[in-house]
């Protein structure tokens, strides 16, 4: 069955059979993580105070960081490098500290998951990653290390127009998109991706007949079309396709897709995209009959707009056709995720009230999202601080620290989520605390809200959610950006 997989794609990765698929696309995020920021802005319409940078602090060099470039070596000998690359990979990370720290932190990211990726295909299976000049040139590197320079196949340039504000140098227009073979023997359908000799003539660009090619050349493409160079400006961006449009910032064309997987695959492989975003590959695969995988760590990606794109633009039924893995559905779910990832636990709390995370990536409490609400007369989003507290024992130590959180914070309301309702006694204590706190008056109306809440997650996942304004950004205003047009195989 085809799997949706909510969650950190290294974790889950490494959860996957060796061996096990044909084909890996991924566009993976870099330089603040635009594509959280733009979900986010898009879904409100309206910049959300403390979580544009949400996610910025993913690139600075912390200590997860510095533990995974530490245990690196291990991994790559593990994977079979041999002491000579490692000993390169090494000095290449030391030389960075100083000069990069971002670069560093993001490359021992994507290191850890290139390595599970190669661990992942099988030994025809073959690699994509599309990434921007800003580390195009870093990336390519790290992919001669884990996948063999001679394994490299192409450096496509995905080139496209659009407005520019630019006068000081060239707008930049194009994407890179790196291609390896996993080993010496590849599948490459040349034929199924050939461009018909008609529209290669009119191909914006150039590309047409004559140049260096030879009677020969020139007599196959105008018989049977010719096969892309390494250079694309044939595919346009999805901003001007209104049928694809899905308000996702960093959304990619289906025929992008399309075209990487008709030629590197086979009807029945299987193929993964750990970076899924609204699910394009996805709906590519599909389109083309192959089986697949997709990933991703943000829920609005998962629970709606793939969930829609795949039910409604590709008509596949959940349950039926794939499967959404890594959700909660249950306490004992909820439970297995904050035992798996802590962090990943809160998120999925925060975010299933219609929170959204706060910048910083703890485990340790404090303020783990907040949730955005209207109020009559103010011109500002107001928000409601959330805490999670996913272990077992919760005190009236931390009701307090909720309070003063509250006080100190810019906020009208605080919540706090828990895995289990509280013991009769505690709750008491609770409502004793939220009675002191007061309720918020809405100006203009006779509806009003206790500022301190609680909530457990087995209310939550029946659908209880915090009494508050209606929240901003998440249900309903998403639904509305959706807009479809006809089928396109
Ligand atoms: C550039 S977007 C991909 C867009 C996608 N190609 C499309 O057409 O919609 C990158 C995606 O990676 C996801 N992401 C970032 N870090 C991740 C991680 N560690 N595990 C899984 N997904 C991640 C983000 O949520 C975002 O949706």
């Amino acid at each position: 069955m085809n799997h949706l997989y909510y969650g950190d794609n290294l974790t889950i990765m490494q959860e996957m059979e060796s061996a096990s698929v044909d084909l890996i696309y991924l566009d993976p995020p870099f330089n603040s993580n635009r594509s959280y920021n733009a979900i986010y802005k898009d879904e409100t319409g309206r910049p959300l105070p403390d979580q544009i940078d949400a996610f910025c602090d993913l690139w600075t060099l912390n200590e997860e960081h510095e533990r995974a470039i530490r245990h690196m070596p291990v991994i790559l000998r593990e994977a079979g490098l041999d002491d000579e690359t490692v000993e390169f990979w090494r000095l290449w990370m030391n030389a960075l500290r100083k000069t990069q720290p971002t670069m560093l932190a993001y490359l021992s990211y994507m290191m850890q998951r290139l390595i599970v990726m190669k661990r992942l295909l099988r030994p025809t299976g073959s690699i994509y990653l599309h990434c921007d000049p800003t580390a195009s040139h870093y990336i390519k590197v790290m992919m001669d290390v884990v996948f063999g320079n001679k394994n490299f196949r192409n450096e496509i340039i995905w080139a496209y127009t659009g407005p520019s504000g630019t006068k000081s140098q060239y707008p930049r227009k194009h994407d890179v998109v790196l291609f390896y073979s996993k080993g010496d023997k590849w599948v490459f359908n040349s034929d199924n991706i050939r461009i018909p000799y008609k529209k290669l003539s009119t191909q914006k660009g150039g590309g047409g007949i004559g140049g260096d090619m030879d009677e020969k050349a020139v007599a196959e493409y105008v018989k049977r079309g010719k096969i892309p160079e390494s250079w694309w400006s044939d595919i346009s961006p999805v901003g001007r396709i209104k049928s694809e449009r899905l308000g996702y910032a960093t959304q990619k064309p289906v025929t992008l897709l399309k075209r990487i997987i008709s030629a590197s695959s086979n009807e029945g492989d299987t193929v993964l995209d750990p970076f899924c975003g609204c699910a394009t590959t996805l709906e590519a695969a599909h389109r083309l009959k192959r089986n697949w995988i997709g990933i991703d760590i943000a829920i609005h990606a998962i629970k709606r707009v793939a969930a829609i794109r795949l039910g409604e633009r590709c008509h596949l039924k959940q349950g039926k056709d794939f499967a959404i893995a890594g959700i909660p559905h249950s306490l004992e779910g909820a439970k297995d995720l904050w035992e798996r990832d802590k962090y990943h636990f809160q998120k999925w709390a925060v975010e299933e009230v219609d929170g959204f995370v706060t910048a910083k990536r703890t485990a340790d409490g404090g303020i783990d999202g907040r949730l955005y609400f209207d109020m009559p007369g103010q011109r500002d989003l107001q928000s409601m601080i959330l805490e999670v507290k996913g272990g077992k024992n919760v005190s009236i130590a931390d009701f307090r620290a909720l309070h003063s959180v509250l006080e100190r914070e810019e906020a009208l309301m605080a919540g706090l989520i828990t895995m289990e309702p509280l013991p009769d006694r505690q709750k008491t204590n609770f409502l004793k605390l939220a009675a002191q706190a007061g309720d918020l008056e809405m100006p203009g109306s006779i509806r009003h809200y206790p500022k301190l809440q609680i909530l457990s997650v087995p209310e939550i996942l029946e659908g209880k959610r915090f009494a508050t304004p209606t929240p901003m950004g998440k249900s309903g205003s998403l639904q509305n950006k959706l807009s479809y047009g006809d089928d396109q195989n």
